[in-house]
C-alpha cells in the first residue's frame, strides 16, 4: 500500500504583530519569519514524521527549491513535484499575535497551475488499495478525487481552507474525513449544536470514517461508537499547523493499526507540540518526541 498525498506547498511569510491590522490601519510588526508550509507540505512531513512512507506531489516554482529540500529532509518522497519556471510557488501572509493565535492570506501560485495531465502522469504510479490525502489548497480536486476513485484509491480529505470549490467534488467517494466545525457545518449545513452536526455527519457520510476537531474541546471521532479525545495543555506559541499536524497523525495511526482511541492521543498530542513552537512544517513532532511528550504528561 502507498500513500500520496497531492496538495500545496507555500512559502509562508510569518509576521508577528501586537493584534490583527484592522480595516485602514498600517502596523508595524515585530518580527519577520519565513518558513515552509502549506497544508500539502505540512501533512506530508507530519505524515513521513509519524512513521508512514508518503510521496508528495504538488507543484512549486523556481523559488520554492527550499520546500522541496524540506520535504526531502523529512523523508518524503518528491519524485512527483514538479517545479515551474512560469509561476512562482504560493505563498501564504499569515499574521502571529501575541496569543498565538493567527490569520492567513493566501496566493496560491503553482499550486493553482496543475494540469489534469500532470495529475493523469502521478495517479499512473499508483493503484487500487494505495492511499490519495487531499486538502483544499490546489485546483482540479473534482478530477483528482473522480480518477482515483475509478482507480480504487482509498481517499482521506481535509477540506480546509473550506469554500464553495468543496461543493464540486464527489464526496461520497470520500473514506475519511478530518473536519473542524467550520467545515463540518459547510459540509451539512449550518447548526451550532455540535451533537447535531455530529448526526448529520453520520446521516450525510454514512460509509466514511470522520473526526471532528472542536479546537478547546478536543477531538470526536465518530463512528458507531464515538470516541472522544480531549487536548493536551500547552502555552500556545504558534497556531499555524497545528491541524495539518493532527491531520498527519491521525492517517498515520490508523493505517499504523493503531486503535482510534491511541491515534487521537497521538494526534493530539502532535499538534499540542506543533502549537507551542514557531512556525508551519518546522513546528511539526517526530514520532518520538510525541510518545516522549505523552510519556511527560
Ligand atoms: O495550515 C497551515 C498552512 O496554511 C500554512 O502553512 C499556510 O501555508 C497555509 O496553507
Amino acid at each position: 500500500m502507498k500513500i500520496l498525498n497531492f496538495g500545496s506547498l507555500n512559502i509562508d511569510y510569518v509576521y508577528s504583530v501586537e493584534h490583527f491590522v484592522q480595516k485602514g490601519e498600517t502596523l508595524s510588526s515585530d518580527m519577520l519569519n519565513v518558513y515552509s508550509g502549506g497544508k500539502g507540505l505540512n501533512q506530508s512531513i507530519a505524515l513521513s514524521r509519524a512513521g508512514l512512507p508518503v510521496y508528495h506531489a504538488g507543484m512549486i516554482g523556481e523559488d520554492g527549491t527550499f520546500l522541496e529540500n524540506m520535504l526531502k529532509d523529512a523523508g518524503v518522497n518528491t519524485q512527483f513535484l514538479y517545479k515551474s519556471s512560469e509561476v512562482r510557488t504560493g505563498n501564504a501572509i499569515i499574521q502571529n499575535d501575541k496569543n498565538g493565535d493567527n490569520c492567513i492570506l493566501l496566493y496560491g501560485g503553482a499550486n493553482q497551475a496543475i494540469t489534469k495531465d500532470m495529475i493523469d502522469q502521478v495517479l499512473a504510479n499508483f493503484e487500487a488499495g494505495d492511499w490519495l490525502v487531499l486538502q483544499n489548497e490546489i485546483c482540479e480536486i473534482p478530477y483528482i478525487v473522480e480518477q482515483a476513485h475509478h482507480k480504487g484509491m482509498k481517499i482521506m480529505l481535509n477540506p480546509s481552507p473550506m469554500n464553495d470549490r468543496i461543493y464540486e467534488l464527489c464526496l461520497d467517494y470520500i473514506d475519511v474525513f478530518i473536519l473542524n466545525e467550520v467545515e463540518a457545518q459547510g459540509l451539512v449545513g449550518t447548526t451550532d449544536d455540535v451533537q447535531k452536526l455530529q448526526s448529520k455527519l453520520k446521516e450525510k457520510f454514512p460509509n466514511a470514517e470522520i473526526v471532528l476537531t472542536l479546537g478547546e474541546k478536543g477531538s470526536m471521532y465518530l463512528g458507531e461508537e464515538s470516541v472522544q479525545q480531549e487536548i493536551y495543555s500547552v502555552e500556545t506559541v504558534d497556531t499555524t499547523a497545528a491541524g495539518d499536524t493532527f491531520t498527519g497523525y491521525y492517517l498515520a495511526g490508523r493505517l499504523q493499526e493503531m486503535s482510534v482511541k491511541e491515534t487521537l492521543n497521538m494526534a493530539a498530542a502532535a499538534s499540542a507540540i506543533a502549537v507551542s513552537k514557531r512556525g508551519a512544517a518546522p513546528s511539526i513532532p517526530t514520532k518520538d518526541e510525541v510518545i516522549q511528550f505523552i510519556e511527560n504528561h
